[in-house]
């Protein structure tokens, strides 16, 4: 499959936000490599620190990379001049955690939404309302709703309209950044069937973040697991769920209640809170909370090895782990 979306060694270090003046910088993210096809839908899971919507903001282009380089079809974001990743912007988009704060209290949500539509000049101001009536549609809401302001919604239909947003200037990359985690329950389900029906209809790639297993499964061809800024495990997501072979996978898996009581899982637990990135372990950074852990790990980072045809693990015994518990 062609990369639509390609990140090569990419990196991001934030300035230490403490009070201490020489306080280390946080390493959010680290020598990260990822790629999503077209019409392809990625999973990137791990626990909330872990670097996600750091690595969502950096393939979009909005934060630079300290290091390494995102490539949009073709194109390098990190040397494309201003008027180039104007271009390149209409064509990737993003779903929020939360879209009442993303949208502006005051104004009626048709001209919101229409608002990339205005911004890269896509079409006539009376088209636009065109637009948006198909857009509300798309989404399950109707034409009389463009009239109404943010406050008037649920919080399932105002992500409805932060997905009709999204996909107003037609793009073919969308980062949903943990779209339906803010939701109740209850309304999680239709939203996501929204977002999994568009992506199919409209070919769209997709990097979706979530740290909800069985939703990844669900949606996702592909997931790639996230620990302390660094890539553990990644493949076709079936086969990972199916067959971790990276110990944090394992016990991400086993912290996800299955839902058929036969199978329940055996508990992994974690020691410990995860360490901070300002100050990340030497060797694997998994290294201190893993229930495998031999004084071997601390020597260097586990490189991603391949296990089998796409799927790929960071851990220097992975053939030697007990098998998956069902
Ligand atoms: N603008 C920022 N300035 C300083 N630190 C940041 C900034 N954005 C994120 N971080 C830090 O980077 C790490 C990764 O954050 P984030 O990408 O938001 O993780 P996730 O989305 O997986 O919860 C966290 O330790 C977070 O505190
Ligand atoms: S390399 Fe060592 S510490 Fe890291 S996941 Fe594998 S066994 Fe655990
Ligand atoms: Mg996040």
């Amino acid at each position: 499959m062609m990369a639509l979306v390609r990140a090569e060694g990419l990196s991001k270090w934030f300035p230490s936000r403490g009070l201490v003046r020489r306080g280390r910088a946080v390493q959010a993210v680290t020598d990260v490599n990822l790629s999503i096809g077209q019409h392809e839908a990625v999973g990137l899971v791990g626990e909330s620190g872990s670097g996600k919507s750091t690595i969502g903001r950096l393939l979009l282009g909005l934060v630079p990379p300290s290091a390494g380089h995102i490539v949009l079809d073709g194109v390098d974001l990190v040397e494309a001049n201003a008027a180039t990743l104007r271009r390149l912007r209409r064509r990737m988009q993003i779903v929020f955690q939360d879209p009442y704060s993303s949208l502006d209290p005051r104004r009626k949500v048709g001209p919101q939404i229409a608002d990339g539509l205005a911004i890269h000049r896509l079409m006539p101001a009376r088209q636009r309302r065109e637009r948006v009536d198909e857009l509300l549609a798309q989404v399950g809401l109707q034409p009389e709703h463009a009239d109404r302001y943010p406050h008037e919604f649920s919080g399932g239909q105002r992500q409805r309209i932060g997905i009709a947003r999204a996909l107003a200037t037609g793009p073919d990359f969308v980062v949903a950044d943990e779209p339906v985690s803010a939701l109740d329950v209850s309304v999680q389900a239709q939203v996501l069937a929204v977002l999994a029906d568009l992506r199919t209809r409209l070919g769209l790639a997709l990097l979706f973040i979530s740290h909800d297993l069985p939703v990844v499964r669900s949606l996702c061809d592909r997931v790639v697991v996230l620990y302390l800024g660094r890539v553990m495990e990644e493949g076709p997501t079936a086969r990972v769920l199916e067959r971790p072979s990276h110990p944090y996978t394992r016990a991400l898996l086993s912290a996800t209640p299955s839902l058929d009581p036969v199978r329940r899982r055996t508990r992994i637990l974690l020691a410990g809170d995860p360490p901070s990135p300002s100050n990340p372990p030497s060797g694997c950074v998994f290294r201190t909370r893993c229930p495998y852990v031999i004084p071997a790990c601390a020597e260097g980072v586990p490189p991603l090895d391949e296990i089998e045809p796409g799927h790929r693990a960071a851990c220097i015994r992975k053939h030697e782990l007990p098998p998956v518990p069902h």
